[in-house]
């Protein structure tokens, strides 16, 4: 779905004004599970069909709020797409309640994937020519998620040179056109340009979320907090949620990788496709990594692994007036450091670290990726409460050795993609 996406991916190389690499897609029916799909309807006699897509689309799993244009409306009414959808309908640009709840730019960064069906030749024309004169051309132009547009017209309206020029234009920039396909038309006429056959644009649809780049591969992920016990009823943890290693697990799943998820405690579901290690402390998930790490062509640490442990976990419950003293002393030793083990193996996989910090990122991560002997670092700054920990998105500055790539603010889903995407790469370069 990424290749020479610009409109749906945006990367920025430091200090050098590259674009991001193309992405191969397709193979397999993937589930939509918990995938977050924007909807455009636009103003065309196909635009009921938008609600069986809808249904379509939520009986694989996916999450879809709908945007519509003012022609839209003409077609099918915002009350059967916010029944359908159970989220009202987003309809205006320059709306004071909207914006303050959930903006255009909002809007843009939720979704994985924007899908615009049916488009009509009046929108192909306006999102081509950059305009962001409602709100569904502004979102697409704010994404940076994949866009995918499915047209539907009369087929002289399909055929036209400046409707052709328009969406070649959109592919050109890496939007996905879905259709048309051939038939009769709503008007009697015959050819191309009916809206492609809802099981198939389902089928599509979830194709875009499978790259396959990871084919054949092995990739093993290490995620949340780890809990060290001081004693039966408590224990030192931090506030890793687990939400960007579990999605970076969907994502090399949706890859086509064998992936192994080695996981702290957290509140998070099981993933599917992935094969789930649950472990408690850092010497568990110690254990757990090195008892399968020699079949992995991919180490991911994300896990916020406890750097030390009590030395002793006391058997019983430690009461408050033990000693009749008003402090308590607790000797922590070392943990075993779990990422730096893995890269230091003479057979080691691709072994990528994440760098939580919340002051001078860069030097601590650039540290860690030399010290570690990594073969990339992943650094975010967890002092912003609005990225990092807990939160559904993140930003983040990826570093190799020699440059360094920044990722902007997008969803934790959408991120891993990019993440997956560049460690596929690094594996390409390095064969
Ligand atoms: C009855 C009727 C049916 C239409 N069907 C289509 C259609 O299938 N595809 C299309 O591109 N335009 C169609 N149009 C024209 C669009 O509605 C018109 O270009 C409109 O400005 C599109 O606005 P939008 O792109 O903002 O949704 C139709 C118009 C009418 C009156």
């Amino acid at each position: 779905m990424r290749s020479g996406c610009k409109a749906g991916i945006i990367a920025f190389l430091k200090g050098d004004a590259a674009t991001w690499p193309g992405i191969m897609m397709n193979k397999p029916l993937i589930s939509l599970k918990n995938r977050r799909i924007l909807l455009g309807i636009t103003g065309g006699i196909a635009a009921y069909k938008a609600a069986e897509l809808t249904r379509r689309l939520q009986d694989q799993g996916a999450d879809v709020r709908v945007i519509m244009t003012r022609s839209a409306t003409e077609f099918i009414t915002p009350l059967t797409m916010q029944a359908l959808s159970t989220h009202p309908v987003h309809l205006d640009l320059l709306n004071p309640d909207t914006e303050s709840v959930m903006g255009h730019i909002e809007l843009a960064r939720w979704a994985d994937l924007i899908l615009i069906a049916p488009a009509s030749a009046n929108f192909l024309a306006r999102f081509a020519s950059g305009q962001g004169d409602d709100l569904l051309t502004t979102v697409c132009l704010a994404a940076q998620c994949p866009v995918a547009v499915a047209p539907a017209m009369n087929q002289a309206m399909w055929s036209k040179p400046a409707t052709q020029t328009n969406s070649a234009t959109l592919v050109q920039r890496g939007v996905q056109i879905l259709g048309p396909e051939d038939g009769i038309q709503a008007c009697g006429e015959t050819g191309s340009g009916r809206l492609m056959a809802i099981d198939q644009l389902v089928v599509r649809v979830s194709e875009l979320f499978n790259t396959g780049r990871l084919q054949g591969k092995t990739v093993m992920i290490t995620a949340g907090p780890t809990r060290e016990a001081i004693d039966p009823v408590r224990y030192i943890s931090n506030h890793s949620s687990g939400k960007q290693g579990y999605a970076l697990a969907v994502a090399a799943a949706d890859a086509g990788a064998h992936v192994i998820l080695v996981s702290g405690p957290t509140n998070l579901t099981a993933p599917d496709r992935v094969e789930l290690i649950q472990v408690i402390s850092a010497q568990d998930m110690h254990a757990a990594v090195q008892a399968q790490i020699a079949s992995a062509d991919v180490f991911i640490g994300v896990a916020a692994v406890a750097d030390y442990r009590p030395k002793l976990v006391q058997q019983h419950k430690i009461k408050k007036d033990q000693n009749g003293q008003r402090s308590l002393t607790l000797e922590l030793v070392e943990n075993p450091d779990v990422i730096a083990e893995v890269a230091m193996r003479a057979d080691k996989p691709f072994t990528i670290g994440f760098a939580a910090e919340t002051e001078r990122v860069e030097t601590y991560a650039r540290k860690k990726l030399i010290d570690k002997k990594l073969d990339m670092i992943v650094a975010n700054n967890v002092g912003n409460t609005e990225i990092g920990f807990n939160s559904d998105v993140n930003a983040i500055t990826v570093y190799f050795q020699d440059r360094a790539i920044d990722l902007p603010k997008m969803s934790k889903r959408s991120l891993s993609e990019h993440l997956i995407e560049l460690i596929s790469q690094q594996l390409i370069e390095a064969l």
